[in-house]
């Protein structure tokens, strides 16, 4: 049944009619314990979503939508290996990429193979790391390695460099960790400018091991470190590892096998942080930190599992999201870390949300009759205050914000810095901003201060902009992981409210097989423009005549 024909539907589109006469300011004042009783807590984040445009009664109707929608019946099956992607015909089965008790796969338990990639990747990079009693990994010509540099595009690398960058304090001065992903060659070069192949590692992060992007980039970096041997193909084992579910591909790119890191068709490559493409993750903060991380995602894990929808915070988090989308008509959602070190986690998001509920048809073909996935974006604060966030205020759409912030500071690596006074500040912006979305400034006010009549609608701010704000005590690799499962579930929900596949993303298939074409003709000596409508053939055109 579509799902504009649900009475549930029907009911949140009433609801909305009354909601939207009301507004934050009163909502505060009629109850003052307003905070306490939309604020949830998971694991180590606090999640308060009381300056939302939502009453209790919303609440329940989100929860009925929920309920009616299957959300929970799609949840359990997924947890429990169900090919819930039927149009790869796959299971969803990221969780057990963290579980701690089976889980089965076509009636096998996947864990034992979970586990033992983890205990190679633990070897590996403890060697890279020259961890004390490891077996030290070398380069081809005996040296140790400094670099790491990950090459993979999308899931193979948004989740690994923002994870990297925002668990940077714990990465050993003596090591970097480089991402390259974009195929415009400079991206490598300046990867690898200044960095000497004999102490340089690739990670070649593919989950199919054919992406267009990376295979050239690695081709690249291949031919780079051939360069500095003299062409020593045996140099390539001391110097590449792979992160893939495609042992030949890997094999065929001339990769060792012992250097392949594997995890399975069941992992998403946008849920596959966690999977063997953690691995440049686990060089840089090492594999007990890693393992923490695993613990935070199972924490959420357990309560998206666990918790009636009523109280389950990922679920929530959801449902208000499908209300702005769907009854508001709301169509962006900024995610805003006050947190320099989660400057990537948006662009991360993205990919999650966008490439999961960017669907145009149900999971049974038919064309949706409603929205699905907002347009995510956002930036650190405080950057983005000084750049978009007159929009915010008092632009003509409201965007549902999610403002996170921790309670103490990351440790410093430099002495001499006053993180707490930085942090004050951080922190304080965080709050501000939070309270200026959600109660502006109203004329009258604006007018109490002696402003000029005809500055005061110039000064005004509407107010009524929702944002939560997800609080956690520090970003460590724990809470990390509770984040990022945070996200993973919120998308989830959504995904099945609207009853889309989450899981498959045929929609960047088309551009793929255009630009391999079109890369063809533009060397092709017989190229016929007539195969193309005129705007691309004069592009094509344009490239070749400055490149003949
Ligand atoms: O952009 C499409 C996509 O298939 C993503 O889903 C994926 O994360 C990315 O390409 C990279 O794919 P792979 O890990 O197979 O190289």
């Amino acid at each position: 049944m579509n799902r504009s024909e649900l009475p549930q539907w029907s009911a949140l589109a009433e609801h909305q009619q009354v909601m939207r006469v009301g507004d934050l300011r009163a909502l505060f004042s009629a109850d003052t314990t307003r905070a306490d009783r939309l604020t949830w807590t998971v694991g180590d984040l606090t999640v308060d979503f009381s300056k939302h445009l939502i009453s209790v009664e919303t609440i329940d109707l989100l929860v009925e939508l929920a309920a009616a929608t299957g959300v929970a019946d799609r949840r359990d099956a997924m947890f429990a290996g169900a090919r819930i992607n039927t149009t790869e015909n796959r299971e969803v089965l990221h969780t057990a990429l963290r579980a701690d008790s089976p889980v089965h796969a076509d009636g096998t338990d996947v864990l034992p193979d979970v586990r033992s990639t983890l205990r190679a990747m633990r070897a590996a990079t403890e060697g890279i790391r020259g961890a004390p009693g490891a077996d030290r990994w070398l380069g081809a010509s005996g040296r140790p390695i400094e670099t790491v540099v990950n090459i993979g595009i999308g899931g193979s690398d948004l989740g690994p460099l923002m994870a990297v960058r925002a668990l940077d304090h714990l990465r050993p001065s003596s090591l970097k960790v480089r991402f390259v992903s974009n195929v415009d060659g400079a991206h490598l070069d300046a990867a690898i400018a200044d960095l000497d192949p004999a102490t340089t590692l690739f990670v070649v992060a593919s989950k199919t091991f054919t992406t267009i992007e990376t295979m050239t980039n690695a081709r690249s970096a291949r031919d780079w470190v051939l360069g500095a041997y003299g062409g020593d193909e045996s140099s390539i084992a001391r110097h590449f590892v792979a992160l893939s579910t495609n042992a030949e591909g890997v094999a065929a790119f001339g990769i060792e096998p012992s250097n392949m890191f594997e995890f399975w068709d069941w992992v998403g490559g946008r849920y596959s942080l966690d999977s063997a493409i953690g691995f440049s993750l686990m060089c840089a903060i090492g594999a007990d930190a890693f393992d923490d991380m695993l613990a935070g995602f199972r924490t959420v894990d357990e309560h998206f599992r666990n918790e009636p929808l009523a109280s389950n915070v990922p679920v929530l988090s959801a449902l208000i999201g499908v209300w702005y989308r769907n009854f508001w008509g709301w169509q962006s959602h900024a995610v805003l870390p006050y947190c320099q070190a989660l400057d990537r986690f948006p662009a991360y998001l993205q990919q999650l949300d966008m490439e999961s509920n960017g669907k145009q048809v149900g999971v049974d073909g038919q064309p949706v009759t409603i929205d699905t996935a907002p347009i995510v974006w956002g930036e650190a604060g405080t950057n983005g205050q000084h750049a978009f966030y007159q929009l915010l205020h008092q632009g003509t759409t409201p965007v549902p914000c999610d403002l996170i912030g921790f309670l103490r500071p990351e440790p410093a690596r430099v002495d001499g810095i006053d993180r707490e006074l930085h942090h004050r500040l951080l922190f304080a912006n965080l709050a501000a901003q939070a309270e200026a979305l959600a109660f502006g400034k109203t004329a009258d006010e604006v007018r109490s201060e002696n402003v000029a009549e005809s500055l005061v609608a110039h000064k005004t701010f509407p107010g009524n902009r929702p944002s939560t704000t997800i609080t956690a005590p520090e970003l460590t690799p724990n809470v990390l992981g509770q984040l990022v499962a945070f996200y993973e579930h919120r998308v989830f929900v959504q995904g099945a409210v609207w009853g889309i596949n989450s899981f498959d993303q045929w929609g960047v298939e088309l551009g793929k097989v255009l630009a391999t074409r079109i890369g063809a003709e533009l060397s092709d000596e017989s190229f016929d423009p007539a195969l193309h409508d005129s705007s691309t053939s004069s592009l094509i055109e344009r490239f070749r005549a400055a490149n003949p």
